[in-house]
């Protein structure tokens, strides 16, 4: 939720801003605006709208300067409009702020503000920051920003520039992402490492309360008490590519078709001998055995994949799985504590519910395991075992690789508890492990045969309504696709198991309603079978998502067949949610909607 940015070099800002904004807009993206500082001028430039609105007035107007920050936002406190939008600047315009995340005693702090004579301009509560670091500021910036921070609640990821400052600007984070990228005689800040990628992988992260003063050759990091911390340079190994669409139309697009690449660097490092190694993860057999429940805790997508675990590690492990929303489990006072494992999932590892989620069953004395996207992420650095989904850079909105590859992880997972524990037999383990290891090529093959997920999309674009239907994992995966469909379709969809819909939902079910009925769970199928039938005697036309074997079977019930190829039941999840997935994104693009950026929506999720 929202992007910050920050320079300080020999070049001229403006455009780098810019360009760094343009690789955040992921984040928020109904206003933005940037500072400059230029020979004892402060110049802000901010408009509502998207970054090319922005781009258009600063064409008008002359920004020189080589220091400057920048806001790209998803608005929380006042509506999207110029004046809400940032940067905030203090009352005599001598400070210039940038922020992401939620200030919450804002009012208490406004109206203290006020009484020492402070006017406000915006609806924010960002603006608060503004004004006090200028009430604090008495000629040292990093101590007015060390004294502001001291009395801010909530969270806070934040640039600010002072007019009296030509050779630094500063930077402070609290529950909200910043990196600090270093380069040669020029350094940077960022809300996420794609934005800062093409000049240099080399950055810090910042930790909680942390305060940097930052100038064109030095980077000096501090605590909140003032003291100067020493930190470890992180390198970043992804390249430049993997956050450009690289000739698709959308990053949407780009990152279905990156699946089979994902999932490879996902599974096989893992895969040894005919053995799961998970790197970063301890815990040993006597650990597991007392292991009475695991959590597993996440948000959207994440949690989505949550449930495809609970199913398999209850089969394979036979260890107890219950999956929460992280947005409830910190606030239900969970009975949680030593014997309990958490699995913590979150693509971009910074989603403030599940970081929340993570330090109250932390408090409470339970372990920690990540699956996590993003190195150094706030949920990586904090989790007791943290294992990494390979999938590189996701910029659309919309989750796609991302999950596939955290159900590889939780499988991975799944795999080396049940051969640690011993409730998996060897011709089992070993056939599932070459069911993983031919994932990816069973998604290059669904990939291939697009056009007629596409053509049928092409049918379908005006529906009303969309609903997805399945049993066992397929319900899991329906969850999914459903939330796939509405969040970048404006489709109003949902995800019913199989089973359920006659105790209410069949209801709905009309002339011409679109079922969409996963179908890979062998065990199941004549029940499902059953389903469709429901459906179709009451009007519905429906598409399943199936394997190979069962097309002439479905084609004798249902409109439309998709296939993948012939994957073992237990692994289907993984493949199944590919074609879901690009039905979704044909959909919206044949409406017309933005499917990189959908409405309402930012990708990291870092206010509650
Ligand atoms: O970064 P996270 O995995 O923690 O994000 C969780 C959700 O915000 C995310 O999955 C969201 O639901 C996506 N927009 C779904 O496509």
């Amino acid at each position: 939720m929202c992007g910050i940015v920050g320079y300080i070099g020999e070049k001229t800002a403006a455009p780098i801003l810019i360009n760094a904004l343009k690789k955040l807009e992921y984040r928020g993206y109904d206003s933005a605006g940037i500072a400059v500082f230029n020979k004892d001028e402060l110049k802000v430039v901010k408009c509502k709208g998207r970054l090319a609105a922005l781009e258009e007035k600063l064409g008008n107007e002359v920004v020189d300067g080589n220091i400057g920050i920048g806001h790209t936002r998803w608005a929380t406190h006042g509506e999207p409009n110029d004046i809400n939008s940032h940067p905030h600047i203090s009352n005599s315009g001598s400070i210039a702020v940038v922020h992401n995340g939620i200030i919450e005693n804002y009012m208490k702090l406004k109206k203290f503000l006020e009484a020492k004579g402070y006017v406000f301009a915006s609806d924010t509560d960002t603006e608060v920051i503004a004004h006090l670091i200028e009430y604090h500021y008495k000629g040292d910036l990093v101590k007015a920003v060390t004294e502001s921070i001291n009395e801010l609640e909530g969270s806070y990821a934040l640039g600010v520039i002072c007019r009296d400052c030509s050779d630094q600007f500063v930077a402070a984070r609290k529950d909200s992402p910043l990196i600090i990228g270093l380069g040669q005689g020029e350094n940077f800040i960022a809300s996420d490492i794609p934005a800062i990628l093409e000049h240099t992988r080399d950055i810090y992260i910042l930790e909680d309360k942390e305060i940097a003063a930052i100038s064109r050759n030095n980077v000096r990091i501090y605590n909140n008490y003032g003291a100067e911390v020493k930190k470890e340079v992180m390198h970043v190994n992804w390249d430049v590519a993997s956050a450009e669409k690289s000739g698709f139309e959308h990053f949407m697009l780009k990152e279905i078709f990156e699946e089979p690449k994902v999932l490879k660097n996902t599974i096989n490092p893992r895969i040894k001998e005919d053995n799961v190694v998970l790197d970063g993860i301890n815990i040993n057999v006597d650990e597991l055995n007392s292991i009475e429940k695991i959590f597993i805790v996440a948000c959207g997508t994440a949690y989505h994949a949550g449930v495809v675990g609970k199913y398999i590690i209850e089969k394979l492990a036979k260890i107890p799985v219950e999956v929460d929303l992280a947005s409830e489990f910190r606030y239900r006072d969970p009975l949680i504590g030593n014997r309990n494992l958490v699995i913590i999932i979150s693509q971009s590892g910074e989603t403030i519910d599940t970081l929340f989620a993570l330090r109250e069953a932390k408090k409470r004395g339970a372990k920690i395991l990540s699956i996590v996207n993003v190195v150094g992420s706030s949920i990586a650095r904090e989790s007791d075992n943290v294992l990494y989904t390979w999938a590189g850079p996701e910029i659309a909105v919309a989750s796609t690789k991302a999950y596939n590859t955290q159900l590889a992880a939780l499988y991975l997972i799944a795999l080396d508890f049940a051969s640690k524990k011993g409730t998996i037999d060897a011709n089992t383990h070993s056939k599932l492990m070459e069911e993983l290891k031919q994932l990816p090529d069973s998604i290059e093959k669904i990939l291939q045969e697009k056009k007629d997920i596409q053509k049928f999309a092409s049918q379908h674009y005006n529906a009303k309504s969309i609903f997805y239907i399945g049993r066992g994992l397929d319900y899991a995966l329906s969850m999914e696709g459903s939330l796939k469909l509405k969040e970048i379709s404006y489709i109003h969809s949902e995800a019913y198991a199989g089973g359920e819909l006659k105790h209410g939902t069949i209801a709905l079910i009309e002339d011409g309603t679109l079922v969409v009925c996963s179908m890979t769970q062998d065990a199941l199928f004549e029940k499902m079978i059953s389903n469709i039938k429901e459906v179709k005697a009451r009007g519905a036309v429906v598409m399943v998502i199936t394997q190979e074997r069962n097309k002439p079977e479905l084609q004798k019930v249902a409109d439309m067949v998709i296939t993948i190829p012939d994957v073992d039941s237990l692994v289907a999840p993984i493949a199944a949610i590919t074609p879901m997935q690009l039905f979704a994104y044909y959909v919206a693009v044949h409406k017309g909607c933005d499917v990189d950026k959908p409405r309402n929506l930012a990708k990291s999720v870092t206010v509650e």
